[in-house]
């Protein structure tokens, strides 16, 4: 038999691969060109040229393609064909994603004139706030900022202010002592007088600070944490008297609590580091379970203060025949509590949230050295 010859039933199948070649190639290059997304061409190219797309497929097929001379022009039209498809892929794909793109410029524009959405927003503490208050306040009046260290030792934060050795502050359940015995012997500071101390010793006279600052007592109940902040007041100087020191807390008293008068009482007390020794009261009334702070019938104790003792002075190498001054120390919690009418001291250590949003203030509105009050 002829080799030569082919069967009837191979000529079908050469001519209809071929014709399928031919038609195929039409209709994709259409839908190609048709095409009006990338998703939609993406699903083309899968149709085309995918792993069981009709290309892929097809290929197959022309192996079987029994006329040597058919089977090479097929295959050589198949190999132009799928190489053209994916060229009128790639850049119909360019096309439309150039399109797609100048679409979402025009429609994805960010309107400015929309509200702002308000991020969540943090609160300034009380005792922050009421730190920067009094520092605005009393920088209005020359003084400067001093601070000194949490962890004190005995020398500081006792014996150079005169505190002698039998004083209770010193006992072990009013002071958290750390290391150390002797001398050197250290302690969580109990009050923010050793700053006193700490500032002369470093400078010369005259002085006229603040120093603000936690304090730590061993001490817990309604009235009384562990950890609280005082600030105190210092001022050294020549011909100072008790005077200055009254008008002094008047002024800071009326400033702080914005009222034009705030009646003051001056009860005699005792500080082995002042001579004379005061506490400070401010008048009250109290009707209806209000407290309100001004002209009324009651009393309320709100710091410690007196003349330098002048032992103090002496243990810092200054003469007190030539200098002199006052001092004074108030709890930032109590004044707190007083100004803002917060009404359990144990609420500012708590850490609740709730609270901080209710009795914290607005960060922007916290007054500083430039702005004041
Ligand atoms: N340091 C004293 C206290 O903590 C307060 C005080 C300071 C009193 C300065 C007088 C002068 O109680």
């Amino acid at each position: 038999m002829d080799s030569g010859l082919r069967r009837n039933d191979e000529i079908m199948n050469d001519s209809i691969l071929s014709g399928q070649l031919i038609e195929q190639f039409a209709v994709f290059v259409a839908r190609i060109t048709a095409a009006t997304s990338t998703e939609e061409l993406e699903a083309l190219r899968l149709e085309a040229l995918g792993k069981s797309g009709f290309y892929t497929r097809l290929k197959k097929e022309l192996g079987k393609i029994a006329d040597i001379e058919e089977r090479k022009k097929s295959g050589q039209r198949f190999n132009e064909d799928a190489a053209r498809i994916e060229n009128e892929l790639k850049i119909k794909k360019e096309e439309l994603a150039k399109k797609e793109m100048e679409v979402r410029l025009r429609t994805e524009t960010v309107d400015v004139t929309l509200p702002a959405r308000l991020a969540p927003q943090g609160k300034i503490h009380p005792v922050t706030q009421v730190i920067e208050e009094i520092t605005a306040l009393l920088s209005d009046l020359g003084f400067v900022v001093a601070e000194g260290p949490d962890i004190e030792d005995d020398e500081h934060n006792f014996d150079k202010l005169n505190i002698p050795a039998s004083h209770p502050a010193r006992q072990m359940h009013d002071t958290f002592y750390l290391q150390g015995n002797g001398a050197g012997k250290t302690l969580l500071r109990t009050h923010t007088s050793p700053v006193q101390i700490r500032t002369m010793r470093a400078g010369k006279p005259p002085f006229r600070f603040i120093a603000p600052g936690s304090t730590y007592r061993c001490d817990s109940d309604i009235t009384h944490t562990p950890m609280f902040h005082q600030i105190e007041g210092f001022v050294i100087d020549k011909n100072i008297h008790m005077g200055h020191l009254k008008s002094t807390i008047n002024e800071f008293l009326k400033a702080f609590f914005e009222l034009d008068e705030v009646p003051t009482r001056f009860r005699p007390s005792f500080f082995p580091f002042t001579e004379p020794s005061a506490e400070v009261d401010i008048g009250c009334s109290r009707a209806n379970g209000e407290l309100k702070i001004g002209a009324g019938q009651d009393w309320l104790e709100v710091m410690g203060c007196g003349m330098v003792h002048a032992n103090v002075l002496k243990n810092c190498g200054i003469d007190p025949n030539e200098w002199q001054g006052f001092a004074f120390g108030m709890g930032v919690e109590r004044l707190a509590m007083l100004k803002y009418g917060i009404p359990d001291l144990r609420t500012f250590f708590d850490s609740d949230a709730r609270w901080l949003q209710h009795y914290g203030f607005d960060p922007l509105n916290i007054p500083n050295l430039v702005s004041g009050l």
